[in-house]
């Protein structure tokens, strides 16, 4: 049915629409340090792990800041964040994701995990999926974040397959990259003349279709 072996996904944006809390928690930490903060914005910080967005947000500030006081800052926006996505459920699952996650079983692969966020352990417990994936990548001992392909090969070196029988799913721009420099397949979630890395573009996971890559 297949010609993968394991399916590895991306969680915030593929499986569940984080990025509203994300915007949410990083345009009131933007605002209170003076920088405008806007969607647009918030685009470019997807796929983007905590640091790396924090200094994208403070680029734009007329000052400087030490190393202690982006620790704060990224310690306030995520405890905001925390407070956001206490009350997230099932219900905050996006359409197809379950759906496809089912296929990928059913047609006996391998299913990995691969989201720089530090709080996908949380999520998955909230969204109450934690046991559909074989191996969940820990963003803590993850040394670059993506475009930089570790993310992907940790999880299939973890789950025992090749990264050339691996299909990656993702819909940040920075996430396709990560894939394709793994050597995987990239099955891109968005629109083709944003993922033009991609494989295979479709707009959701209801689209889904693992026979067909
Ligand atoms: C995902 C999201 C990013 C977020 C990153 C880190 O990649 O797309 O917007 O910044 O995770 O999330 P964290 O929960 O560790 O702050
Ligand atoms: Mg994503």
């Amino acid at each position: 049915m297949s010609r993968f072996k394991a399916v590895i996904f991306d969680l915030d944006g593929v499986i569940t629409d984080t990025a509203h809390y994300h915007y949410l928690a990083w345009k009131q930490l933007a605002e209170s340090q003076g920088v405008h903060f806007d969607h647009a914005f918030n685009e470019n910080l997807k796929g983007i792990d905590r640091m790396g967005s924090l200094d994208l947000i403070l680029a734009s500030s007329s000052r400087t800041y030490t190393p202690e006081e982006k620790l704060a800052l990224a310690d306030a926006k995520n405890l905001h964040y925390q407070e956001l996505i206490a009350t997230m459920s099932s219900k905050d699952l996006l359409p197809g994701a379950v759906e496809a996650l089912d296929t990928v079983r059913r047609a006996g692969l391998r299913i990995g995990l691969a989201s720089v966020s530090k709080n996908a352990f949380t999520v998955l417990e909230r969204l109450g999926i934690t046991d559909k994936f074989d191996y969940v990548v820990d963003a803590a001992i993850i040394a670059r974040g993506k475009p930089d392909p570790e993310i992907f090969l940790k999880a299939a070196r973890e789950l025992g397959v090749a990264p050339a029988d691996c299909l990656g799913v993702e819909d940040a721009v920075a996430g396709v990259a990560s894939i394709k420099s793994a050597g995987m397949f990239a099955l891109g979630i968005g629109h083709p003349f944003v993922l033009t890395e991609a494989d295979v573009v479709i707009t959701s996971l209801k689209e889904f279709n693992l026979a067909a890559y």
